[in-house]
This record gives structure tokens, sequence and C-alpha cells, in this order.
């Protein structure tokens, strides 16, 4: 065997793509979320955002595919390390370790296999639009916008005013002003939230650096991180279904509270 082979046929391996995987995931959905906070801001910024994601073109595409690739590589490892746990439980474990480990694990499938569901309904809703709430639909003018201000990144105008582009922020203040829509979300995000505090606990592992001293302390940064990402996240559907973020002009506010 090769030695890509070996390492990928190891359970060290194994668990060392896990860990690299998750990370990248990781990156993604921070990174995600600190663009989508935009939201809080004039509409020019998410949208603007969204726009230079969207003209980055073949780029973008090579973002995407390294993101499907590192999620199918963490299912995969996960997968395959559960099933080589599963042979060898009663083995050196005792009871009480068996018990926690058998819940931790089954928390993370449980929890993963949600937030690849929500993922899929995600890209349905906000990707392709197919899934496209009552309010949206009935305020079709609303999905263009024109740049007010010129979107700039590191001080480099990447989208100039007048450009019209998608109305973002109008599509994700609608698709919450859906109180169903919003609730799965936010559970969606609570469960992710989770999966990623044991993600770190087992990341750590991996890396050897759960040892006595540093234990305590990365388990309180992760939970401490994990907390602010599902905060984070919570704020924009709850500050839609609080009312505190609306559509940008009075007109659309009307329609889409009818
Ligand atoms: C309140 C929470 C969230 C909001 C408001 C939100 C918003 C959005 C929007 C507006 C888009 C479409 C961007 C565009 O095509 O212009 C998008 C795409 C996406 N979102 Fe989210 N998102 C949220 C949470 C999440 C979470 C938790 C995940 C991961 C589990 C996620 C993963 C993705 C992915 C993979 C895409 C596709 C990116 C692409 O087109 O390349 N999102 N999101």
């Amino acid at each position: 065997m090769n030695l890509v082979g070996s390492f990928f046929g190891s359970s060290i391996g194994r668990k060392i793509i896990m860990a690299l995987t998750g990370v990248i995931l990781i990156g993604f959905v921070v990174g995600h979320l600190v663009g989508n906070l935009q939201i809080f801001q004039h509409p020019d910024h998410i949208n603007g955002y969204a726009q230079f994601l969207h003209q980055l073109g073949p780029l973008l595409w090579v973002a995407r595919i390294g993101l499907i690739a590192a999620a199918l590589l963490h299912i995969w490892a996960a997968t395959v390390l559960t099933l080589e746990n599963k042979r060898a439980r009663g083995g050196d474990y005792g009871f009480k370790h068996t018990i926690q480990a058998t819940f931790a694990s089954r928390a993370m499938r449980w929890t993963g296999v949600i937030v690849l569901a929500f993922l899929v309904y995600h890209l349905a809703h906000f990707t392709l639009g197919v899934v496209q709430t009552e309010t949206f639909k009935e305020t079709a003018p609303l999905n263009h916008y024109v740049m007010q201000n010129d979107y700039r990144v590191a001080g480099f105008t990447v989208v100039k005013a007048g450009t019209d582009v998608a109305n973002v922020h109008s599509m994700v203040i609608l698709g919450f002003q859906h109180k169903v829509v919003a609730l799965f979300y936010i559970v969606a995000v609570g469960l992710l939230s989770l999966h990623l505090l044991h993600g770190f606990n087992s990341l750590f592992q991996s890396l050897g650096l759960r040892n006595a001293k540093w234990s305590w302390l990365l388990h309180k940064a992760a939970l401490a991180l994990c907390v602010v990402y599902f905060l984070g996240n919570l704020a924009i559907p709850g500050a839609v279904l609080a009312g505190k973020l609306r559509p940008q002009t009075a007109k659309v506010a009307a329609t889409a509270q009818r």
C-alpha cells in the first residue's frame, strides 16, 4: 500500500482527516456567520458582499468544491471510525466510559445528520431559491437591489454604486418572517453549535492537546466560542421575529406584512 493509502487506511490517519476537515468546516461556518452579520448594517453591505462572492466565478467554485470534498471526507471518516469503535467496544473501556463515549458519538451522529438535512433545506431556500416563502414571492420586485454606495474589500471597490444586484438582505428577512422557518434555523444552529462543541473536544484529543493541564482551559474556550457562534446565528432570525430587522423600504414592509 502506498503512503496515501496507508494514511487513509489507518485509524490515526482517519482521525487526522476528521480533525483537518473539521477545521476547514469550522472556518467556513464562522466566516459565513461574520459575512451574514452584515445584515445589521445598510443593505449595501450584505448585498455587496453576496455580489462580490458571485463575481469570484471560478474561484467561488474552487472554494465550493473544496468545501464539499471536506464535508464528504469528514462524513466518511466519522462513519468508518464509528463502525470501528462499535467493533472495539467492550474491550479496554470501562462501563462508565463506554456509556459516555456512546452518548457523545450518538449525539455527534444525530446532530450531524440533522445539520446535513438543514443544509439541504438552506441551499434550496437561499442559494437555489426553490423554497422561498410566500412573502418573498409576493414581493418579486424586491429580488433586485441597486447599490447605493460602492462596496469595498481591503480598500478596493469590488461592487460599484448603481450596480443591479440580488437582494439578499430582503430575501433573508422575508424568509425569517415565516415563524416556522425562523424556528427551524434556530434549532438547527443550536444543534450545529453542540456538534461543534463536541467536535472541538475530539479535535483537541486527536491533536494530543487534551492533557490534564490544558483540558479545562480548552473546554472553556471551545464552550465560549460555541455559545458566541450560537448567539451570533440566533441574532439574525431573532431580530427578524422581534421586528428589529425589516426589509429596507416602507413599501416592502407593508407588502410583507399582508
Ligand atoms: C442565521 C443563519 C444563516 C443565514 C442568515 C444564512 C444565509 C445564507 C445566504 C443568504 C446564503 C446565499 C448566499 C448567496 O447565494 O448569495 C447562504 C448560503 C450558504 N449557507 Fe448559509 N446562512 C445561515 C446559516 C448557515 C449555516 C449554519 C450553515 C452551515 C451548516 C450554512 C451554510 C451555507 C452554505 C454551504 C451556503 C452556500 C454557499 C455557496 O453558495 O457557495 N449557512 N447562507
